[in-house]
């Protein structure tokens, strides 16, 4: 069946690149009209511009998720230019130095907690009362690695996504018959600036030089989980209000294993990402750790 989203207006912040302008782009191929935002208004322009030469109806805004005032004009801005909002995809993210967590200065664990958590509360709480008398529309939050676990030397990113998954899943019981769907989706391993441009503590960068492997194994194109972002917002998903869905499927991981992974096996050629690893100084001396593998992406 062709998806449409034909004559709905989606809202997507963090939509200025990596996977929020994928997903502003399929969105707009399958007939939406898309309003996008990030805190770089450079950024957000030179995204409408590649929507707009994609031939899409599409507008944004700068905003930074955290503040909430923010949020609010960029629901008023995307009403104000095209008369509504169906569907509303809180993907802004950010990721936190990997490394120990007492070790990890405190501003960096700040800014996770207020783009992940306040950023996703302020956007879900303005569509909400948007959609409550609308008595439709379709929230999509997005969830991340360790969304339903702990996830040692990314702590904060891992902390604030188990929130996430806890307060959307609390979110859709409470609205069950209110004719909104309110859905998690964990995209899996996405191939952006947050899987290879990554701050380590200085010290654990060897650590994270695996993600390569891990990103050649089961990484995807934005475009692969944008597709599955369609669908959650289409009306495939009419009555599924608490759905929680991931990219990472038993299915997928089995076969890229037996693909990607025997290639790696053989050593035959497969195509790495390049990794941008940029130190972060420790606010105290490291103590001794266990070498340990630290990724594992259905954690
Ligand atoms: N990449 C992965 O492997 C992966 C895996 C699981 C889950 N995810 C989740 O998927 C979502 C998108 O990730 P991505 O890989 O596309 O990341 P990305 O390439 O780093 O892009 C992040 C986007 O969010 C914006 N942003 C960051 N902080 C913001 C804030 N406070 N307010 C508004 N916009 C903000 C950025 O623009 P500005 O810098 O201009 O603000 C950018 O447009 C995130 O929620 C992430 O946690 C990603």
């Amino acid at each position: 069946m062709q998806l449409n989203l034909n004559n709905k207006v989606a809202v997507i912040t963090g939509g200025s690149r990596g996977l929020g302008l994928a997903i502003a782009q399929v969105y707009a191929r399958a007939g939406a009209k898309v309003v996008i935002a990030s805190r770089s208004r450079q950024s957000v322009d030179s995204a409408l511009q590649i929507l707009a030469a994609a031939g899409a109806q599409a507008t944004g805004l700068a905003c930074d998720v955290a503040d909430l005032a923010q949020v609010e004009a960029l629901a008023a801005h995307a009403i104000d230019t095209f008369g509504r909002i169906d569907i509303w995809v809180n993907n802004a993210g950010l990721s936190s130095p990997y490394g120990p967590t007492a070790h990890i200065p405190a501003r960096t664990v700040t800014s996770v907690i207020n783009t992940n958590i306040l950023g996703t509360y302020n956007g879900s709480m303005v569509a909400m009362r948007y959609f409550i008398p609308q008595g439709s529309g379709k929230l999509i939050n997005l969830l991340g690695r360790g969304d339903t676990g702990s996830i040692k030397y990314q702590n904060a990113y891992s902390s604030s996504k188990v929130w996430v998954r806890n307060f959307t899943k609390t979110l859709a019981s409470e609205y069950l018959s209110s004719g909104i769907e309110v859905i998690g989706f964990n995209p899996g391993l996405v191939l952006t600036d947050m899987l290879s441009q990554v701050h380590a503590v200085a010290g654990y960068e060897e650590k994270v030089n695996v993600v390569r492997y891990v990103a050649a194994l089961w990484g995807n194109e934005a475009e692969v989980p944008a597709q599955k972002a369609l669908w959650l917002a289409s009306s495939a998903t009419d009555g599924k209000s608490g759905l929680m869905t991931t990219v990472l499927t038993p299915g997928f991981m089995l076969k890229r294993l037996f693909t990607t992974g025997f290639k790696m096996l053989l050593r035959l050629p497969v195509e790495m990402m390049d990794l941008n690893i940029s130190s972060v100084e420790p606010v105290m001396a490291l103590v001794p750790v266990v070498a340990e593998e630290i990724i594992d992406p259905r954690a």
